[in-house]
């Protein structure tokens, strides 16, 4: 079937966009021609049942502990070539182990070892919502490329990352997993990891296959709430959250997971439109899709399928290649072939595909070749690691608030009081989604002041209180150690289990008496630095009030203790940018920048809402904007040029200005570049991000930072599902925050 390039596509009833704007990912022709003749001829050997053996994959912690029924139920179906694929089973010992058994098998295919190695496997760097806070593209994609390096150094083949959900609602946990709530940061970072994790080329030990999950929509779940159902019209899906799956694709991440929630009443792991229609139709993907954990079983308690025999049944025709721990395909898929429910080749696609990626990473030439004990031992011992860690940790770090320049600590302060529940705190650090939680490992605040605070500055602490219950029993003592101080630094938030999968929640608030022991805190008349710690935005109204300064740390990893200090004292000046809107209560969401419009009663003075499309309980704006991060030094925007005032077919406008670093201190800046249609066919939102940069200056410094704009740049989806620009119109918006628009200029576009 060919695909048209303007023409949408119509499939059971359903639009399939013009392909303009997904330009197609060629078919990756087979890396080296005689994979796909190893895969024909190996895949002529197999049974069926051999071939269902490879579309099963089981999480094996148990498979190398001590004698278990589970064990020996594992060891007999790896033995007997009934597993592809194993999760959490890490470690050069152990996967050597286990691949062993697995080559006993009559055609001794070897296993994929995999693992959630999200954002590090024994380094942990900060968690990703964190990573995506540093809009600095090479430093993700170096994250990924460490976490790559140590995973595949220890037996890991297959990282279930990145995800690449756009996560617009703070209620949901995993907002702290994604790149946050824009389509254009999320699909570059997309892009990034899946370089860094994969890098050019598969086949180095060094790398190890991504994984673009969770396909598709997981974080629109109706209300937050993880696992739930997702409505979305055809232009928000392809609009929203398709682009970074793309992205991915485009960079060749060899597999996708697909994901727990329904889109529009289909689950995403029995849904053809997604799978077959779009990955591998459309776009035609070559990698393979696995179920999320149980998935396919679970189409059975969504009611999309009868039983798990049913499931089975519609999972492998929906094009899910793989069952994660479901067991559907391996109890039924054998029969359904032979009762001519599954058709064979459906079959032999996704062996084929599983088997490609086998080969591509070298294992049946050298099934061990990741499993080399004295390159773990190296790998693992690599101090760059930390060092990358590190880097990317004062990178991910936003300044919401520095009142009368409260930080950086100057060196000249006497006593500086660390409180809080999260003041010591090592586990937390690293976050959910974390390989490594041996806190030895793990440096805290306390441990980074400490060492970084010169001799002349004392540093004292209390912990004020906990971070669940109400007890105000440690405030006296937190109050009295304040009263001490010069300064105190105030460390609060989220312990490392309040987001992440199942982590939903309808009141994001700073838990426990974290706020109430601000207030005390702030009456003991000290500047107050709050440092706050979490997997996704928080509220804390009296904080960002009355805050003297404000630093949003997210879970900063490993390193995170060394580069809080880096930060706090001016070593490193933050340049961190917020990649989801933080919301003053959760009335507000959604809340995302880009899904504000003018609407037909926009409010027009401040003030005056009366029959305007507004709250009569609080403002439309957030607490703090997506763009939005504060430096120690100041940046002026200058001299806006648009190389042309009109745009015609096939050309493309450049944007530029001048940024000068107006203070006394290095530091970079993150601009940014919003657009608006005012007019189009289909309403548009009042700001869109189509570009950024990050630019470093030295004090006085000024550079011209140029954007360029194209027509595909100006395009939306249009009710017919083309993607198409619209003549007419456009406004540009140049600045440090999606509410910090410094430069504006129209331009148009021609038909
Ligand atoms: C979980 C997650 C998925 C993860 C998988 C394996 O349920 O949804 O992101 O990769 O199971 O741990």
């Amino acid at each position: 079937m060919t695909f048209s390039l303007r023409k949408p596509l119509l499939f059971l009833g359903l639009l399939l966009p013009g392909t303009a704007a997904l330009a197609q990912t060629k078919p990756t022709a087979s890396p080296n021609a005689n994979i796909e003749q190893r895969v024909t001829a190996l895949l002529a050997q197999m049974t069926l049942e051999e071939k269902v053996g490879q579309l099963n994959q089981y999480s094996g912690r148990e498979v190398t502990g001590p004698a278990s029924d589970r064990k020996s139920t594992l060891l007999n179906s790896i033995r007997s070539g009934q597993v592809g694929s194993m999760l959490n089973v890490k470690g050069v010992k152990d996967t050597r182990e286990i691949q062993a058994v697995a080559l006993e098998s009559r055609l001794h295919i070897p296993l994929l070892f995999s693992l959630d190695v999200i954002h590090g496997y024994q380094t942990t760097f900060p968690i990703p919502l964190g990573e995506a806070a540093s809009w600095d593209l090479d430093a993700i994609r170096l994250g990924a490329h460490v976490a790559a390096k140590e995973a595949a150094a220890s037996g890991i083949h297959w990282t279930f990352a990145p995800m690449v959900d756009i996560g617009r609602d703070p209620r949901w946990g995993r907002v702290m997993e994604g790149a946050g709530e824009d389509t254009y940061l999320g699909s570059q970072i997309a892009k990034a990891r899946v370089l860094g994790f994969q890098g050019e080329k598969l086949g180095g030990t060094d790398a190890v296959l991504a994984c673009a999950k969770h396909f598709a929509a997981y974080g629109a779940a109706t209300a937050g709430r993880d696992y739930n159902a997702v409505d979305l019209s055809p232009q928000q899906l392809w609009e929203t959250y398709l682009p970074p799956f793309k992205a991915a694709a485009d960079a060749g991440v060899a597999t996708f997971m697909n994901s727990f929630n329904t889109l529009n009443g289909i689950p995403a792991t029995g849904n053809a439109y997604l799978q077959r229609d779009i990955l591998k139709g459309q776009w035609q993907y070559p990698g393979f899709v696995v179920s999320d954990w149980g998935s396919i079983a679970e189409l059975a308690n969504w009611g999309y399928a009868a039983d798990k025999k049913d499931a089975a049944q519609k999972a492998l025709t929906a094009g899910s290649d793989m069952d994660m721990e479901g067991d559907a395909y391996s109890q039924n898929l054998a029969q359904l072939v032979k009762d001519g429910k599954v058709k064979t080749d459906l079959v032999d696609d996704a062996v084929r595909r599983i088997l490609r990626k086998k080969f591509e990473l070298g294992l049946f030439d050298d099934p061990y070749r990741f499993s080399d004990e004295a390159r773990e031992k190296q790998v693992l011992s690599d101090p760059q690691n930390r060092v990358a860690a590190r880097q990317m940790a004062q990178k991910s770090l936003v300044l919401l608030k520095n009142q009368n320049a409260t930080l950086p600590l100057t060196k000249q302060l006497r006593t500086v009081a660390l409180i809080g529940p999260l003041a010591k705190a090592k586990r937390d650090l690293n976050g959910s989604w974390t390989v490594d939680t041996d806190t030895t490992r793990i440096t805290s605040l306390y441990d980074g002041l400490s060492q970084r605070a010169g001799k002349n500055t004392q540093l004292l602490y209390a912990k004020g209180c906990d971070t669940s219950g109400d007890s105000r029993a440690g405030f006296a003592q937190a109050v009295a150690t304040a009263q001490r101080a010069d300064l105190v630094v105030l460390a609060v938030g989220e312990t490392w289990d309040m987001s992440g999968e199942a982590k939903s929640r309808t009141d994001i608030h700073l838990p426990g008496p974290q706020e109430e022991l601000f207030k005390a805190l702030k009456a003991a008349g000290k500047p107050v630095a709050v440092v706050v710690f979490g997997g996704r935005p928080l509220i804390f109204d009296a904080i960002a009030d009355q805050a003297d300064a404000i630093l949003y740390a997210w879970w900063p990893g490993s390193e995170g203790g060394f580069a809080l200090a880096d930060v706090l004292f001016g070593d490193y000046n933050p340049a961190g940018k917020l990649p989801i809107t933080f919301p003053r209560n959760v009335g507000q969401i959604p809340i995302a920048y880009n899904q504000q419009y003018n609407t037909g009663r926009p409010i027009t003075k401040p003030g005056d809402i009366r029959y305007k499309s507004a709250y009569i309980d609080a403002p439309n704006t957030p607490r703090y904007a997506f763009g939005h991060g504060l430096s120690y030094t100041a940046f002026k925007y200058s001299d806006l040029k648009i190389s042309r005032p009109q745009l015609k077919a096939g050309e493309s406008v450049q944007v530029s200005f001048t940024l000068t670093n107006t203070g006394k201190t290095a530091g970079e800046e993150v601009a940014q570049l919003y657009l608006r249609d005012p007019v189009a066919s289909v309403v548009r939102p009042l700001k869109e991000l189509k570009d950024f940069r990050k630019i470093s200056l030295k004090p006085g410094q000024s550079k011209t930072v140029t954007f360029t704009l194209d027509r595909d740049k100006l395009a939306f989806y249009n009710q017919q599902l083309e993607w198409k620009a619209e003549p007419g119109a456009f406004q540009l918006m140049v600045g440090s925050a999606s509410d910090d628009i410094r430069l504006e200029g129209q331009m148009e576009l021609l038909p």
